[in-house]
């Protein structure tokens, strides 16, 4: 499916449930509306936004991939969580997760993350989303990183387990491009992503667009005309690629 005619369906049938809302057919606005809230059979997909702006790249392709989860069906809820929206720390070496008798693969220390955290372990496929800085995922994506792994790591023999295992993709988005670039992507966490719940899928969006207007800025090193030609050749390419992984996903959980 292409993603600008889902997005066309779902402007569609927005317009179709208030219209019927308006015309005093509140079952059919209802209905139309796809009240999923209570369903037993639904399938969540948590996408974990580690960048610190709302409506630029990593946003933009997180947007994307939710669309593609959600053309699948109504059976799938996608819930995305901001990271620089959040109050939390990293691993704090508590040890709460491994003392004798009471271990546990979900991290026990009580903050905006505890929550969320909890949610990922039941959830049926988790999304990361981050920028590339100096070569790395964003801080606030690493921090997290820590708290949900560090309590999957067994220190008696060495396995990771989560509570579930799912299927997991992970998204970057960076300056670079695909024949040079410094991208150490999720680093070491990605062993532990693929030992506890599973091999993980990637997308990249290189060559972003890191301002609207370079004109505004000491970019010099980049040409704002190159940059330009770059989007629109890939940026829709780019989006459709998150889309589609979206639907992927969404389907194989539903299946
Ligand atoms: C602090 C900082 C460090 C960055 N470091 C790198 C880098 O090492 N490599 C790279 O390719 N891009 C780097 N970038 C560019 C961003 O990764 C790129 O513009 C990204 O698409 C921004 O995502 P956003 O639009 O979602 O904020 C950096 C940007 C910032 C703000």
């Amino acid at each position: 499916m292409d993603r600008r005619d889902f997005m066309k369906t779902t402007v569609n049938g927005v317009a179709a449930a208030a219209m019927a809302g308006l015309m005093g057919f509140p079952a059919l606005a209802a209905a139309t509306r796809r009240i999923t809230q209570n369903r037993r059979d639904m399938k969540k997909i948590i996408i974990i936004d580690g960048g610190p702006r709302r409506n630029m790249n990593t946003a933009g392709m997180l947007r994307a991939f939710a669309e593609g989860a959600e053309s699948a069906g109504e059976d799938v809820e996608v819930k995305t969580v901001r990271l620089y929206e959040l109050d939390y720390r990293g691993c704090m070496s508590c040890m709460a997760c491994k003392v004798k008798g009471k271990a546990s693969n979900i991290c026990k220390f009580k903050d905006a993350l505890a929550p969320i955290l909890e949610e990922i372990a039941l959830a049926d496929g988790l999304v990361l989303g981050s920028p590339i800085y100096f070569g790395d995922v964003t801080g606030q994506m690493r921090t997290f990183l820590e708290r949900l792994a560090f309590p999957w790591l067994s220190y008696n023999d060495y396995s990771m387990t989560a509570t579930k295992r799912m299927p997991v993709v992970l998204i970057e988005t960076m300056n670079g491009t695909p024949e040079r670039n410094n991208d150490n992507g999720y680093g070491s966490m990605e062993y532990c992503l693929a030992s506890a719940l599973g091999e993980p899928e990637h997308i990249i969006a290189y060559n972003t667009c890191q301002v609207k207007d370079y004109a505004r800025f000491e970019l010099a090193g980049f040409s704002e005309d190159a940059k330009r030609r770059w989007r629109e050749e890939h940026w829709e390419k780019d989006l459709q690629k998150a889309f589609d992984a979206g639907r992927k996903m969404a389907e194989s959980i539903l299946r």
